[in-house]
């Protein structure tokens, strides 16, 4: 893995916010939502699992689930990974962030930026290999959950801070994902904003404050015990 002393990271004007840690953002993807989902465990006995991401950004967390699901899923398991996203970026601007995990992140992002779709608003199925599939939706997430049926195994809720971002933290967003959950399904976020653990913890998930990447002292963790009566 590359581990570069201090890279910067990319940011929003819009959000004035960071897209991944300016420490590391490959460390800080599999810490915060591979780690925090408990991955690779949570796919070994699951043929088919399920990932849905809130915003894509770079596409540095598909890249890395899609890497660790190729290194340590048993054979013939299928993973399905849906990313919403607002604002897409450029397939460009994508290659330029991701050029620190050039080498460690190889022919995967080749493949990911070679099938990156057009940024045309709705939904972009893109076959990342013979057992990952991504849907790529370019929407507003919340525009976009209402329109999905899934059975959600993790989700990776990465919109910009709360804060910053409180659209895009909506009661229908966690609403949503109560629907799309399953008893088990889990959640990771950077966030330790207590509104968002309170949301959490209201649709139906039991949360967990626990240790975050980097200078960030804390994130949040879940798991889905079902829907609140
Ligand atoms: C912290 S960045 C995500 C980083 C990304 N996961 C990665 O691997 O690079 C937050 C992303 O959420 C997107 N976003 C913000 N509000 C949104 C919304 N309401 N619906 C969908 N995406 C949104 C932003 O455009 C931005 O790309």
């Amino acid at each position: 893995m590359t581990s570069p002393e201090k890279i910067g990271a990319p940011s929003s004007r819009e959000f004035d916010d960071v897209y991944f840690s300016e420490e590391d953002g490959l460390a800080e993807s599999a810490h915060v939502f591979l780690s925090g989902n408990n991955l690779p465990e949570e796919w070994q006995d699951k043929a088919r699992f399920v990932i849905c991401e809130a915003g894509f950004g770079t596409g540095l967390n598909v890249l890395s689930a899609w890497k660790l699901f190729e290194e340590t899923a048993p054979p013939g398991h299928y993973l399905d990974i849906i990313s919403i996203e607002k604002f897409p970026l450029s397939r460009a601007d994508i290659a330029s962030h991701l050029t620190p995990w050039k080498d460690t992140l190889g022919s995967y992002l080749d493949d990911l930026l070679n099938q990156y779709p057009p940024q045309i608003p709705g939904f972009h199925r893109l076959r990342l290999s013979d057992s990952v599939t991504l849907t790529l939706i370019f929407d507003d997430i919340n525009d976009a959950l209402p329109q999905i049926q899934a059975n959600v195994d993790a989700w990776f809720l990465d919109g910009f801070m709360p804060s910053l971002n409180p659209d895009m933290w909506s009661a229908s967003l966690f609403g949503q994902m109560a629907r799309l959950s399953h008893p088990g399904s889990r959640v990771a976020t950077y966030t330790a904003a207590g509104n968002v653990r309170r949301a959490l913890t209201d649709a139906g998930f039991k949360v967990e404050r626990v240790t975050g990447y980097g200078s960030k002292r804390h994130m949040t963790v879940g798991c889905f015990e079902g829907r609140p009566s």
